[in-house]
């Protein structure tokens, strides 16, 4: 058997038990640390995706595994009949992060994924509506995850439709289109907005400047709850510690996981302290929401974006790198902000340069045919950015 050949039947054995609902790379990987992949045929890849927006601090992060095995050596798991320090310290630091209102630093509720940060603020809205008002105007194109609620919330025709009926009570408006958001508000029934800063899953696609802050306007006018879901752009992804305070913005309810954790499974519910106390005990729950070793990787995360001053890296090397990437002869035009970036082709080949890319070690993703998603860590350097921008060049001028 040639050595190919053996790689391909090991890959084909490893799917083989998994259901098909993601289109691996077919690369097995053995290590990972900061930002690259190391697989079993010893090829390093340096990854630009982060593990989909989540490994922020880069792969193994030493300050987050430390975190984590302390926490674990003295208890992992509880249940939430029990408080402990880490989880009510994770909370109190999500809080005063979140709020700027320094009278109310409101409350948090704890998951395992963005999909269940979603649920938990369609639920929490729904309750704060009280029956009358139900309605969650979101936007076409957005992503809001993959669980029934969070799937309804999520303005993707063809996402929803094999898994039609879904929860009603949605409503759904063209992104960065003030006047559909007017219109659709001004049903008396409507209780929220649900909104991405930066749509991403749908193309990292930005807003116009002042529709957020119109957007807010007029929900508090109307008295309508803002959600932001902030599970991609949350962690200092975009150069602030949350994207929707590069407009101002002052939320009732956020919604983060992905980068929470560096990998440790965390979604998290922020509201402030009036719509987070219409839940009653019994409205909500989740066996492993709030795990201790989960929310301690979390504390390390802040702790490790502070003491390493990662927001400021992340505008500076954001800079850089958008500069060099809107240089790129097949690159149309870049989107995003920090290191959220979505470079608009020419042409439509979105796929063949990933499939060629990671062939010559950069790990990159494609939204559509004709966008791709940068989203390296937090901490990357100068150097490795270089490095894949060497590749893509290289790439996509063969192309
Ligand atoms: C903005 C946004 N919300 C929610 C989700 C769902 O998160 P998860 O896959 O952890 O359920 C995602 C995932 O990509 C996302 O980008």
């Amino acid at each position: 058997m040639d050595e190919l050949y053996e790689s391909k039947m090991l890959v084909e054995g490893m799917r083989s038990a998994l259901m098909p609902t993601y289109g691996d790379y077919g690369v097995v990987v053995k290590r990972a640390e900061g930002c690259r992949l190391f697989d079993i045929d010893d090829n390093v890849y340096l990854d630009f995706l982060s593990g989909v927006s989540v490994v922020s601090l880069g792969h193994s992060n030493e300050a987050v595994n430390q975190a984590v095995v302390e926490q674990i050596s003295n208890f992992g798991h509880l249940s939430n009949f029990f408080l402990n320090e880490t989880t009510s310290r994770l909370a109190h630091r999500i809080a005063s992060f979140v709020s700027s209102d320094a009278s109310d630093k409101g409350k948090v509720f704890f998951s395992n994924s963005g999909a269940e940060a979603n649920e938990t603020a369609i639920k929490l809205v729904r309750r704060f509506g009280g029956g009358q008002r139900y309605k969650i105007v979101t936007c076409l194109n957005s992503f809001h995850g993959r669980t029934m609620g969070a799937l309804a919330a999520t303005g993707q025709p063809g996402k929803q439709k094999p898994f039609q009926p879904l929860p009603p009570g949605f409503v759904y408006v063209e992104f960065d289109n003030l006047a559909q958001m007017r219109e659709a508000i001004s049903d008396p029934s409507v209780a929220a907005v649900m909104v991405e800063i930066i749509q991403g899953e749908g193309g990292v696609v930005d807003a116009s400047p002042g529709y957020f802050e119109e957007v807010e306007r007029l929900c508090k006018e109307r008295g309508i709850l803002l959600v932001v879901d902030e599970v991609q752009t949350g962690m200092g992804r975009t150069g602030r510690m949350f994207a929707f305070s590069h407009f101002g913005l002052d939320p009732d309810i956020v919604t983060l996981s992905k980068a929470l954790g560096n990998g440790f499974p965390i979604g998290a519910t922020w509201a402030r302290t009036e719509v987070a106390n219409a839940f009653m005990p019994g409205d909500h729950g989740s066996t492993f929401g709030g795990s201790p070793s989960s929310c301690a990787a979390a504390l390390a995360v802040f702790d490790e974006i502070e003491r390493r001053d990662l927001l400021r890296h992340v505008v500076e090397v954001s800079t850089y790198l958008r500069g060099k990437l809107s240089e790129l002869d097949i690159v149309h035009a870049v989107s995003g902000m920090g290191l959220l970036l979505g470079l608009r082709l020419k042409r439509p080949v979105a796929k063949e340069i990933v499939t060629r890319s990671l062939q010559n070690g950069l790990v990159l993703n494609a939204l559509s045919d004709q966008i791709l998603r940068i989203a390296p860590p937090l901490v990357v350097s100068k150097n490795e950015i270089d490095e894949a921008l060497a590749v893509l060049s290289k790439v996509s001028s063969d192309l």
